[in-house]
């Protein structure tokens, strides 16, 4: 039994010691305080405790987290600071109360005149075990409230047991009245002696000291039998239909002593008072108009956005080109392609424009995407037409044309990526690579095969009109190909008026072709004749020598003809393998010069072009081939065609142009 009284004891004894030990606290600003809050309380993080936050009809409780161990003869001493913010300067609700209960939620309790302490039933019941101090701010006359703007002592209810009008006394008499609702921190102050069994409060602006005289004294009550040990210490606050905030700044609570003095410089900062009077319509009146410009401007951010990334990828789309669906590239793709028509992406520049290297973003296809500047719309519909039919040529030594693209001023023609460059680069200006002889003459077999195709093979005889060595690209293998087909074309439509119309190349150009004007497959013979003696010297058409006069090649290889030395024409730095055939040699001489003759009536076709390189046929005898004037003729003393005796500017760096634009149609239908 005393073991058992003992252990009690003991337990007593622990359970008072761990109740007692925080029993004093100070929170200047409730930074870092424990506190269980409920409803529409809330901590914000500069520290103020908010009670409620302006909506109505709402109630909110902060409580102390830990139990207070009062005991039957303990005082205590708290106080705080608050300030009640209403939307009305007059007018508020309903009021604030500092709250000493045995839980700490009050179940049960309303919002409004109940102050969130109770309800309609257990108010005023001495089970409730409550002692509050209440700061109200509306007359109730069902509570008998003084006025509305009071404070008072209440014992289990909401009637006080005493109350006052707000207001402090100065050197202990002069009243000073204080409006609860002005909006501005107000201190309170409440010491418990449980001696003298005496509550007194005490009320004061911030910027006043603790009165001597408290506002409030209630004595001679038996308040050990309302406190329950343990109980909670904490606030409770309630709103009714005005918008209203009720925050406390700063507590300080202390059992059986003197709570220490708040620092009231330390505690948190009020919202500014324009802004809380009505924090919610501050909200409506700034707050939505900044938004909306906010948004605005960001829509209008996007818009512009949008504009310039339409307008830098746009396109000319007309209704015509739907049937040429597959052969039309997205600008945006090819851009995306070529980084950006990159400076370090460019391939070469041509006479028709620039050539960029790209990758497709999806497939990864490598393309050469040709930007072309054409000026007018003028006959854009035909030539687009004509891109789209040649884009179905198929042929081996042809470069492929996979599709084109069309802008304002702009149109893009996409083509298989050549890896090995053009042939020219190959030929003279240091070689990276010298091409052997098997090389050179398969190059050869390999154009005459592409043109014969262009001429003869297809359902349409198609010109090429610009055959020479920078036109030619060679695959992967070395193979050549023909490119640039048909653009000689686009250019009589529609090219940059500064530029003319560049029909060909200086050297290339048969010279029939400056009388008739027209495009005819024997001036690409010509042209081919000349593209022949190139690789097999390793010389341009025309170099321009010491003198003033550049070395015609054709007359050059003629020279060595009439000699009777024809092969010594070749290309010096040719490789003498195993792999040099002469007679190869001599025959492609002899191909170049026959296909050089002035008179086109004398030149062969390209169907008879490849039967001689194949072998297949013999050349003709090339000894009636003279030089005059008008280049190689065959014959005795033929008629010279003086008109055609040109003469180029020696400004023109070998592209040769023609004032007047050849009006013909390139693709002359069907054969
Ligand atoms: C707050 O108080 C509760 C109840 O006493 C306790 O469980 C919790 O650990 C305390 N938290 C802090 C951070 O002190
Ligand atoms: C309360 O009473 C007990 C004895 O009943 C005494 O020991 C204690 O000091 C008293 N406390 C105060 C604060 O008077
Ligand atoms: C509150 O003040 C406004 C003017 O500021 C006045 O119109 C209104 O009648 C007042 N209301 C009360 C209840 O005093
Ligand atoms: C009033 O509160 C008490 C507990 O505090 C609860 O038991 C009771 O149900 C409540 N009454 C009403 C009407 O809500
Ligand atoms: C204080 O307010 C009361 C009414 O609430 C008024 O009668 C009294 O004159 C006021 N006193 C001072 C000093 O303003």
């Amino acid at each position: 039994m005393s073991i058992i009284k003992l252990v009690v004891m003991l337990l007593l004894l622990v359970a008072i010691s761990a109740t007692t030990e925080d029993t004093n606290f100070i929170f200047n600003g409730f930074y870092s305080a424990n506190l269980t809050i409920d409803g529409v309380s809330s901590l914000s993080s500069d520290g103020l405790l908010r009670l409620t936050d302006g909506t109505k009809q709402q109630k909110g409780h902060a409580f102390y987290s830990k139990p207070i161990a009062f005991a039957k003869n303990s005082s205590f001493s708290t106080s705080f600071v608050f300030a009640i913010r209403s939307e009305y300067p007059n007018l508020s609700g309903h009021g604030i109360a500092f709250v000493i209960s045995p839980t700490k939620t009050l179940p049960g309790a309303l919002p409004s005149q109940f102050l969130g302490l109770f309800n309609e039933t257990n108010n005023g019941h001495p089970t409730n075990h409550v002692l509050a101090v209440e700061l109200d701010t509306i007359q109730n006359s069902e509570f008998e409230d003084i006025n509305d703007n009071h404070v008072g002592i209440n014992i289990n209810g909401l009637n006080s047991a005493k109350s006052a009008p707000a207001g402090y006394f100065v050197d202990g008499f002069q009243f000073q009245n204080l409006s609860l609702i002005s909006g501005l921190p107000m201190q309170v102050w409440m010491d418990y002696d449980g001696g003298k069994n005496q509550i007194s409060v005490t009320l004061a602006p911030t910027n006043v000291k603790k009165p001597e005289t408290p506002l409030l004294t209630l004595s001679h009550h038996d308040f050990s039998r309302i406190l329950r040990r343990p109980s909670y210490v904490g606030f409770s606050s309630s709103t009714g239909s005005i918008s209203t905030s009720h925050y406390v700044l700063g507590w300080s609570f202390m059992l059986n002593g003197k709570a220490e003095n708040l620092v009231i410089t330390e505690l948190p900062k009020l919202p500014h008072l324009g802004d809380v009077k009505n924090e919610q319509s501050m909200i409506l009146l700034v707050g939505i108009p900044l938004f909306c410009l906010c948004l605005i401007f960001l829509l209008s951010l996007a818009v512009v956005h949008f504009m310039k990334r339409k307008k830098k990828f746009s396109e000319i789309v007309e209704d015509w080109e739907q049937d040429y669906g597959p052969h039309r590239f997205k600008y945006k793709d090819l851009y995306i392609a070529t980084k950006g028509f990159r400076e370090e992406e460019l391939l070469g520049r041509g006479g028709f424009g620039r050539v960029y290297k790209g990758i497709m973003p999806i497939s990864k296809i490598e393309v050469a995407v040709k930007r072309v500047s054409h000026e007018s719309r003028q006959g854009m519909r035909e030539f687009v037409a004509e891109i789209v039919s040649i884009g179905r040529l198929r042929h081996r030594n042809l470069v492929p044309l996979l599709g084109y693209c069309r802008r304002k001023r702009e149109l893009l023609l996409v083509y298989d990526f050549m890896p090995n460059g053009s042939l020219d680069k190959y030929l003279y200006n240091q070689p990276r690579v010298t091409l052997n002889w098997i090389q050179r003459f398969r190059i050869i077999k390999g154009v005459a095969s592409g043109l014969c195709y262009l001429h003869e093979e297809w359902e349409k005889v198609v010109v090429h009109r610009d055959i020479k060595a920078s036109n030619i690209l060679l695959d992967f293998e070395l193979n050549g190909r023909l490119g640039d087909f048909g653009l000689a074309r686009l250019c009589d439509h529609g090219c940059d008026p500064q530029t003319t119309h560049v029909v060909g190349t200086l050297g290339y150009l048969a010279p029939e072709q400056t009388r008739i004007r027209k495009a005819t497959t024997g001036a690409d013979v010509f042209a081919f004749g000349a593209f022949t003696l190139e690789v097999v010297c390793g010389r341009r058409p025309i170099e321009q020598g010491g003198g003033s006069d550049g070395i015609v090649l054709v007359d050059w290889v003629y020279g060595f003809f009439r000699r009777g030395e024809i092969v010594e024409a070749k290309d010096q730095n040719l490789p003498m393998g195993r792999e040099y055939r002469e007679d190869e040699v001599e025959l492609a001489l002899k191909l170049g010069l026959l296909c050089s003759s002035a008179d086109p009536s004398r030149r062969p076709n390209m169907r008879q072009v490849v039967q001689f390189l194949n072998g297949d046929v013999p050349l003709p005898d090339l000894s009636l081939l003279n030089s005059s004037s008008s280049g190689l003729t065959f014959g005795h003393r033929q008629e010279a065609h003086h008109d055609s005796a040109m003469s180029f500017p020696s400004s023109m760096d070998g592209s040769f142009s023609q004032s007047s634009s050849i009006a013909e149609s390139l693709l002359s239908g069907g054969r």
